[in-house]
């Protein structure tokens, strides 16, 4: 059963964690944290941790974690709800009445009437569109080159030029006024409250459908001719529609095996689309795109390539989004249409070759982010083409090795600036003797090349995983590839040999000594670890990353010197062997990552 959220809420403030835990096991107060002996499992050194500020409790030895319910669970092997019960009797708490479960059974009963009333809605407007009365919203459709086929597989409708046309027909099949304002598909009058009227008026509907076929809100066009009013009306947010969750037309992708998908912004977009052949189009619907959508879009593909409209509000709104869909595991690529077209007014214009050779040539996320830096400065001027080549070398110095080496010519060919200026610019190649030095004297958009700063950051994090405990810094000594010659920058190397050397004395690093014994950058690294050390859940997994990320690292500027070498070597028998060389790398860092 669920019980109610401020009841819940009181339960959980009268059994503050550490509290209940303490009548468990012995905690002792270590930075911010709490640690004792695992209540679960016997143990030498204390591997368990409360955490009083999330009131979380976590071993990093036998994984057991949660709250303080989780915790009653396993302590006295009790049910969910048998454990809250047991914090209500132990904090002198009355249960509360049985009323949630009913609650939700409401709200479940609620949803699926929404659905019902918006399958129910839909017919309606389908059969609208194909009466007398959707006369004028076909021939609508037929300018816009839509044919009934077409129209039929996106379930289109038109919803009649009536105050109540719909809510009239919906009344009539038992759904009521509060079910019909809920679903979105009826508005109370703003006057007489009393009066309800239909939402989609006069218009061209587009159903939003989900991934498993229900119907969960419209989109609603005028029809040309009624220009005073807003062009799309959509259903707004309702108990079984959120626009940031949902994607059009993938209820469309179901049972497809696709390489890639291709966003657009609007219904009329990938409706054309799909109408010339291109069926695997869905749209985000005018919003930016949010991780939710990446999520579900990348059940159904791996790649996206995004085809906006060419304006600057879709230009802007792409530069974001490649980033949100390689965060959710989706490879993006952007399609630049030309001349301010949307991809159905150029699909129309140009036809499906033409569509799907510009998908063809669609950019990477990088290219298409140095295309933008481009398209913001003239590039006809040499000023221009400094600040582009500068802004592109930032850009270039944030990429790995691998991506940057791939990218530089692109920026050396749109700037007229050689190579090996770019390349120095990102940080790539040593200054010479006699030129700038790296970070110094170039002026503008350098910066300290993040190959770097990434290093020490995670040199940093281990030292901050090592300061848990000598336990946890033990079992980090046994982890595969570790050394304490992994620490390259001195203070950090210095430290942790302090480290090191502390735990050979004592279990715990007492700080306030460690740091007295340290002035300058060291003090400063410390500080800075030890600080991080608090928020580290899972200290020996954490090591572990950090480990893998700084041997890939160093695999990354071995394939980069293998290619210097390479481009050197005359002797075609040794290049091969250095291509073998860096191609076993390559491999490595690829299993490794994956
Ligand atoms: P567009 O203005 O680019 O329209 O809006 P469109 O898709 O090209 O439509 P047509 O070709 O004129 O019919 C793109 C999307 O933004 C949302 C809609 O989802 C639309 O498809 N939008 C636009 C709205 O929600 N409301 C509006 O008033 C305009
Ligand atoms: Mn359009």
């Amino acid at each position: 059963m669920a019980f109610p959220e401020s009841w819940m809420n009181e339960l959980m403030n009268k059994n503050e964690i550490v509290s209940v835990i303490s009548e468990y096991t012995r905690l002792e107060s270590k930075g911010g944290r709490m640690w004792g002996h695992c209540p679960f499992h016997p143990e030498r050194n204390p591997s368990f941790s409360v955490s009083p500020d999330k009131q979380l409790f976590h071993c990093f030895s036998c994984k057991a974690g949660g709250s303080v319910i989780q915790f009653i669970m396993q302590a006295e092997s009790l049910s969910y709800s048998e454990a809250v019960r047991f914090l209500a009797q132990r904090a002198g708490m009355n249960m509360p009445d049985e009323i949630d479960d009913a609650k939700l059974i409401a709200e479940k009963a609620l949803r699926d009437r929404l659905y019902d009333a918006n399958r129910e809605a839909a017919r309606f407007y389908y059969g609208v569109l194909r009466s007398a009365e959707g006369a004028k919203a076909r021939q609508y459709l037929e300018r816009r080159g839509i044919d009934p086929n077409t129209a039929k597989r996106f379930g289109l409708g038109y919803s009649p030029n009536d105050w109540d046309a719909l809510y009239v027909h919906m009344q009539k099949l038992g759904y009521t006024r509060d079910e019909l304002v809920s679903a979105g598909l009826c508005v109370k009058g703003r006057k007489d409250g009393e009066r309800t009227f239909d939402f989609f008026r006069g218009r061209l509907m587009f159903p939003v459908i989900s991934a498993s076929g229900t119907v969960l809100a419209f989109g609603g066009r005028i029809i040309e001719g009624d220009e005073s009013e807003r062009k799309y009306m959509n259903t707004g947010t309702t108990p079984v529609y959120d626009k940031k969750h949902n994607v059009y037309a993938i209820n469309m992708m179901k049972g497809k095996k696709l390489d890639e998908l291709i966003i657009a912004e609007g219904y009329m977009d990938v409706i054309s689309l799909h109408q010339n052949g291109i069926d695997n189009a869905v749209a985000s619907l005018g919003t930016a795109l949010t991780s939710q959508q990446v999520r579900l879009m990348s059940r159904f593909a791996k790649r996206a390539v995004y085809a906006y409209d060419g304006d600057a509000a879709g230009q802007k709104a792409m530069l974001r989004g490649v980033d949100i869909l390689t965060r959710g595991g989706v490879e993006p690529r952007v399609i630049m249409l030309p001349g301010g077209d949307d991809p159905d007014e150029y699909i129309r214009k140009y036809g499906r070759g033409a569509f799907l050779s510009l998908r063809d040539s669609a950019l990477t996320a990088v290219q298409f982010k140095i295309e933008h830096l481009a398209a913001s400065v003239n590039m006809d001027t040499p000023d221009g083409r400094q600040t582009f080549a500068e802004n592109a070398c930032s850009l270039l110095a944030s990429l790995s090795p691998v991506e940057r080496a791939r990218y530089i010519k692109t920026v050396s060919e749109k700037s007229g600036i050689a190579v090996s200026v770019i390349e120095q610019q990102c940080g790539l190649s040593k200054p010479t003797e006699t030129g700038t030095k790296a970070g110094e004297s170039i002026p503008g958009a350098y910066k300290r090349p993040t190959g770097f700063d990434k290093r020490v950051k995670i040199e940093i994090m281990l030292l901050a995983c090592m300061l848990s405990d000598r336990g946890v810094a033990a079992s980090i000594e046994q982890l595969n590839g570790f050394s304490y010659d992994l620490f390259t920058e001195p203070a950090l190397k210095r430290f942790s040999q302090a480290i090191k050397t502390a735990y050979e004395r004592n279990s715990k690093v007492d700080m306030r000594s460690l740091l007295a014994g340290f002035e300058g950058e060291v003090a400063d690294a410390a500080a800075d670890a030890a600080a991080q050390s608090e928020d580290i859940l899972n200290p020996i997994d954490t090591a572990a990353d950090c480990i893998s990320a700084i041997l890939r690292g160093e695999r990354e500027d071995e394939i980069r010197a293998l290619s210097d070498r390479m481009t050197a070597e005359t002797d075609p028998q040794k290049r091969a062997e250095l291509l073998r060389m860096q191609m076993e790398l390559i491999k490595k860092n690829r299993s490794d990552t994956d």
